[in-house]
């Protein structure tokens, strides 16, 4: 007698795809693909499918779901789709075995291999040359051999050439081509493509390389063949390397974490790694030379020259209005960071003549926008006996000087035209715009204010606005004599008209104000008022207000956000990207 078919149940509202369940009355599955699944047709009776779902029972009287349903055999729709569908799963399983035994084999030769490698020693000869310990900022064209011809059996040096050196590095990237590893080594100072061959190439730590891991290489320096590029036209042929330290590979290695169209949060997160990148560590070099320039620029460009020095950090007094203010409590008293060190800056006249300071600024912006810092790199500079247009005049050329310093540098002009091809050097005098005329001009071209409303005199002009305008522009604009209500307290009236100050703002295409300054209220009466006029208690101010006291005089200064002016001159998007670790709403780390 024939035993009796199996039979599986399959409940669409109720059953489990869950190998949990076992296809019975009791412990049904949800689809049909999932029974046969566990329970391959063997015949093509057995087991039975039973299906079942709510809609397909009788309707009961007193509307119970439950009560509507009961088992029926799977139709013959359900069943030929379902046996295309569990042909196709076969199939899937059947490829992703095959995949898994490749790699399986590939694992295992690839492990024979390193076992091999292994085995492979290389040490230097010392029958070569002594090498030279270089960096790679040493372009002695001396130590480069020439080539004689232009086919490879031509090749020889030229006589008194060329000499074998030692570098040490991280690899930056690499690739290997039939029986050669490329690798190109950065240091720092530079970039230098290495060649290796024979053993070198066969080693486990060559078949284990990764990009960022820190080596010692040691050959000969070669001219690049013709036809042929490399960084500085040169390349090493390796005789010899040391593995300094390796840098982690696979789920961890650096280009799995740092990746250029990266989530932004992951980017910051992982800024230390960011910055061993080209355009990172391009911008890192150009703000270095900024910092130069300007210093030099101070010192020995303009005349007089600035002295710079070193104002303190921790404060208790604001410059800038109490809104963004980063306060601590020192030693049980209520202090401050510093928002600017313009204040300080001003005490020092007398008797050190003009003076600069570069040094951090800290403002607790609540606004994440893409030019505010919460702490960021303040240039200020503070000068004695001048008139407004002396400030305006003096502010253009350290810009300018700034600029053609940096320049002046052949690295650094590349790396600026590399990061911002369209960089193009300010003309001056730069263009001179009274706040009332950028009412007008806004007005006249439909860019309405914070509200929507055409821009009236009195409005703050918005980041946004200000932006449109200097974009539309296109050039540097000293934009001037904003009104007295949205300056700070120390900004000098002017003369001419009593609802203005003498202030400046310098507008950048692309980024905005990169500087504000101003001359400053040098009168003691009028600063006293000023001090009420803003709810200021005068009493922390004392110092600052005695400069009034002691033989005052017509003095102004201003400040300029270095990572803005960075980020104008690269062609960043962003401040942050113009500073070693930013630090904004909510980020201090790492
Ligand atoms: O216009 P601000 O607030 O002016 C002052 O602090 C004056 N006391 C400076 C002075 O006269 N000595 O700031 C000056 C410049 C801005 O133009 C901008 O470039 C930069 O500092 N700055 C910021 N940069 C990045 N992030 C922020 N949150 C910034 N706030 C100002």
């Amino acid at each position: 007698m024939a035993t009796p078919s199996k039979k599986v149940y399959v409940d669409e509202d109720v059953g489990k795809d869950d190998p949990a369940a076992d296809g019975s009355e009791a412990s049904p599955y949800k689809t049909l693909l999932f029974a046969y699944i566990q329970h391959p047709p063997t015949q093509p009776t057995d087991p039975q499918y039973f299906t079942r779902k709510s809609e397909t029972g009788p309707v009961s009287e007193d509307g119970d779901p439950e009560a509507r349903k009961e088992w029926k055999p799977a139709t013959k729709s359900a069943t030929k789709k379902v046996t295309s569908l569990y042909e196709q799963h076969k199939k899937k399983l059947a490829k992703t075995d095959t995949l898994a035994l490749r790699e399986k084999a590939e694992q295992e030769k690839r492990q024979l291999a390193l076992q091999e490698a292994l085995k492979v020693k290389i040490s230097e000869d010392p029958k070569l040359p002594k090498a030279t310990k270089i960096r790679l900022n040493e372009k002695d064209p001396a130590i480069v051999k020439l080539r004689k011809g232009t086919s490879e059996k031509d090749v020889g040096y030229s006589e008194g050439r060329g000499s074998r050196v030692r570098i040490t590095g991280r690899v930056h990237r690499f690739r290997t081509q039939k029986d050669v590893i490329f690798l190109v080594l950065q240091d720092g100072y530079g970039f230098l493509q290495c060649i290796l061959t024979g053993d070198l190439t066969k080693t486990h730590d060559a078949l284990t390389l990764t990009q960022e891991t820190s080596m010692e290489v040691w050959g000969e320096m070669w001219e690049v063949p013709p036809g042929q590029h490399a960084p500085d036209d040169r390349e090493l042929h390796v005789d010899y390397y040391e593995i300094i330290g390796k840098a982690a590979g696979d789920k961890d290695a650096i280009t799995t974490r740092v990746q250029a169209d990266g989530d932004p949060q992951s980017l910051l997160d992982n800024r230390h790694l960011v910055l061993r990148g080209e355009i990172s560590s391009s911008v890192m070099k150009v703000r270095a030379a900024l910092l130069r320039a300007f210093r030099q620029t101070y010192e020995s460009e303009i005349t007089p020259p600035c002295l710079e020095v070193t104002p303190p950090c921790m404060v208790q007094t604001q410059v800038e209005g109490g809104a963004t203010l980063f306060e601590f409590n020192y030693y049980g008293q209520k202090a401050y960071l510093t928002q600017s060190s313009q204040l300080y800056l001003e005490t020092c006249l007398p008797s050190l003549g003009n003076v600069f300071c570069v040094a951090p600024s800290f403002r607790a912006e609540k606004s994440l926008t893409r030019r505010h810092l919460s702490e960021y790199t303040h240039i200020e500079a503070e000068l004695d006996f001048i008139t407004f247009d002396d400030l305006l005049v003096h502010l253009e050329l350290v810009m300018s000087k700034v600029i053609e310093l940096a320049l002046a540098d052949p690295k650094i002009k590349k790396l600026v035209y590399d990061l911002n091809p369209d960089f193009q050097v300010p003309e001056r005098p730069f263009m001179r715009m009274r706040y009332s005329d950028a009412i007008t001009w806004l007005r006249e071209h439909d860019i309405p204010n914070e509200e929507g409303k055409p821009h009236e005199f009195g409005d703050d002009i918005a980041e946004a606005a200000e932006r449109k305008m200097t974009d539309i522009i296109n050039r540097p604009i000293f934009l001037t004599h904003f009104p007295v209500a949205i300056k700070a307290f120390y900004m000098k009236k002017d003369p001419q008209d009593l609802r203005v100050t003498e202030s400046v703002d310098c507008l950048m295409p692309g980024v905005g104000e990169i500087v504000g300054g101003s001359m400053r209220m040098d009168d003691y009466e009028e600063l006293m008022a000023a001090y009420g006029r803003e709810g200021i208690d005068p009493k922390p101010y004392y110092w600052y207000t005695d400069q009034r006291k002691y033989g005052t005089s017509p003095h102004g200064g201003y400040g300029l956000g270095l990572e803005r002016f960075l980020a104008w001159m690269c062609g960043r998007w962003t401040v942050r990207e113009c500073c070693l670790y930013p630090r904004f709403t909510n980020r201090c780390t790492p």
